[in-house]
């Protein structure tokens, strides 16, 4: 690969990517108040010490001190070099790099406007929301809802709303421009533009995050099309999302297994029985970069396909992405249902207790792949044989190098009878080395740096942790012409560097300094723990801003007096201390400098 990785890219990759499931993905994680935490996996130890931090996206280790963002954590685990990681991350993502060549546009514009865009979509679900639950169409809806089975708490968790039947209801109240980009209008061939989604009952897709990244309508009869979902857009990849893991993963964050199904109504039926751990793909076939997202989650995905033809030949098209995200470890079965049902149908017919045990009963991958090709093929002839290997051979070699692959081919050999199959024609070292690598002590006392901490230390801390609060030392218009503390210098670095990029956590932040003169002092900073609770956190950052620049400006004037008294001031720092002087007295409460 050539070209240079896009610095914004980088810093985009940070904001997309949860730390917490990167490393749970590697190493399981527990959750213990805010953080998560696990046996560190850079130093051998018997109690946990290592531990992940959502809001920062940061990961430390209170025995070796290894700490760092999630490219760090990619470099240190698996022994990646930073673009290795880099990489290895976008993948982990479902996104790929971008080299400098290539046109990418500025991340803080970009996140400026994705933010807008989430913002928007939050408030059109809450219209749809309240459309749901007020006025004689909402009522219609509710029925709706209520005739299908789906009750209150369902259509909460799940956000369900109702897009009246009305042509301008989000034109009327939203800004045209965003509802364009978020694909919730559509512009006529005259220029005009209305509401893509009409009296229909509305379900938000939401992504792990629990951002809304599009929507899907039903209508309430048997008019066409039955859903129309959300076009892509710059939130929305329905190649990589599913509906439902948001929820799926609000009840349970490491369910035993996932079922694929088919439809928005099927996850809400089977969560309404209790069976929380469905997702749907929107309207497309899984592809590999779902499969990859689920089993991020847990190590079984079963697929539920329909027993009609049509659905048997999804369940076939299945096969190759199922192959190739098959890794040792993970296990994928196949269910097929009874014909005329979905799992909606289903479970309401056979009960939770019918549902769960033909889930259970579900046919392995494998068995399903080999009893595809016995009932297709003859086996008892030779020609039939040579076809199954022919047929079989090229899924095969999708499987990634694994016991499971060896086994798959041995299978192949046994039913083909064909002696030369080369079964371990591409047989891998399985020898595992994601070995432990021990990290360099890093300098632990910053990390407890004594119960007392300075104002300095304070306000700098939380604002590495939080870079939004520049924002508040902007409001506040800072004349620092003169203004003299311990760490000035970094702390107008890192103004200057929030201002610049936008780092919207302290992960990207760091980034930022990465190999800097500044990185090793920022780490620490992040790590620092100002056992300052969420809700007071810009309250104290006020407050130590505050008396932080009090003390500063009184050690700046008492220079001032000083100098005057024996050298006598220039034009310019008599001005300064008029300045200073007017300031104190105009202004005697901190609180409002
Ligand atoms: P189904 O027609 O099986 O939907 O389509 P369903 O979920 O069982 O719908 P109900 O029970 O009649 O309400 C399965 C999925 O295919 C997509 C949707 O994602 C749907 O949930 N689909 C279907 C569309 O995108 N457009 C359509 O017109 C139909
Ligand atoms: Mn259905």
């Amino acid at each position: 690969m050539s070209g240079r990785i896009p610095r914004e890219f980088i810093d985009d990759l940070l904001v997309r990517v949860d730390i917490v499931d990167l490393i749970d993905s590697h190493v399981p994680l527990k959750k213990t108040g805010n953080n998560f935490v696990a046996r560190c996996p850079f130093h051998a130890e018997k109690t946990p010490s290592f531990s992940v931090n959502r809001k920062k996206q940061f990961f430390h280790c209170f025995g070796c001190g290894a700490s760092g963002n999630a490219i760090s954590f990619l470099m240190e685990f698996s022994h990646l070099d930073f673009v290795e990681a880099v990489e290895d991350l976008a993948a982990f993502v479902g996104i790929d790099v971008p080299r400098e060549s290539v046109e990418y546009q500025s991340s803080k514009q970009k996140k400026e406007d994705s933010s807008e865009l989430y913002a928007l979509m939050e408030q059109v679900a809450g219209f749809y929301v309240e459309r749901l639950r007020s006025g004689v169409e909402g009522k219609i809806a509710a029925e709706y809802l209520k005739n299908r089975g789906v009750g209150g708490a369902s259509a909460s968790d799940f956000m369900l709303g109702y897009a009246p039947d009305e042509w301008q209801a989000l034109t009327a109240r939203f800004d045209s421009k965003l509802l364009l980009e978020a694909g919730l209008v559509v512009i006529k061939e005259g220029g005009q533009i209305y509401d893509r989604f009409r009296g229909r009952i509305m379900f938000p897709i939401r992504d792990r995050r629990a951002r809304i990244i599009g929507f899907g309508g039903r209508v309430l009869d048997n008019s066409l099309p039955k859903y129309l979902n959300s076009p892509e857009t710059s939130l929305f990849h329905k190649s990589r999302e599913v509906y439902g893991l948001y929820e799926l993963l609000a009840k349970n964050a490491k369910p035993q297994r996932i079922l694929i199904v088919e439809g928005y109504m099927d996850v809400i039926a089977l969560a309404q029985y209790g069976i929380h751990y469905a997702v749907a793909t929107l309207g497309t076939a899984a592809s590999q970069a779902h499969l990859d997202l689920l089993f991020r989650f847990c190590s079984e995905l079963v697929f539920c396909f329909d027993g009609d033809k049509a659905g048997r030949e999804a369940a076939w098209r299945a096969m190759e992405p199922a192959f190739s995200s098959l890794k040792d470890g993970r296990q994928i079965r196949i269910m097929l249902l009874p014909p005329n049902h979905d799992p909606d149908s289903l479970v309401r017919e056979e009960d939770v207790d019918g549902f769960v045990g033909r889930v259970q009963a579900a046919e392995t991958l494998s068995d399903y792949f080999f009893g595809h090709f016995s009932n297709e093929l003859n086996l008892s002839e030779i020609e039939g044989r040579a076809q199954l290997v022919s047929k079989a051979r090229p899924y095969l070699e999708k499987l990634p190098e694994s016991i499971f692959r060896e086994m798959m081919f041995a299978r192949l050999k046994e039913l083909s009878g064909w002696a030369n199959l080369d079964v371990f024609e591409n047989a891998a070292t399985l020898a595992s080395n994601q070995g432990l690598k021990q990290v360099r002590k890093a300098d632990r006392n910053l990390s407890q740096d004594g119960n007392r901490l300075s104002s300095a230390r304070v306000a700098v801390a939380l604002l590495v942790q939080n870079p939004r609060l520049a924002e508040l030392v902007e409001q506040r218009e800072i004349d620092w012409n003169g203004l003299d503390f311990p760490g000035a210098g970094l702390f107008r670095s890192i103004l200057q560097t929030i201002a610049d990029k936008n780092p919207v956590n302290a992960a990207v932040l760091v980034e930022c300094y990465r190999d800097a003169a500044e990185e090793k002092s920022i780490k620490a900073l992040a790590l620092l723990d100002s056992q300052v609770s969420d809700d007071k956190i810009d309250a104290v950052f006020c407050d130590s801003l505050d008396r932080l620049l009090n003390q500063a400006r009184e050690s700046a004037l008492t220079r001032l007096l000083n100098k005057g008294k024996t050298n006598g001031l220039d034009a310019q720092e008599k001005e300064l201390l008029r300045k200073m002087l007017a300031t104190k007295i105009m202004v005697p409460s901190s609180r409002n400098l």
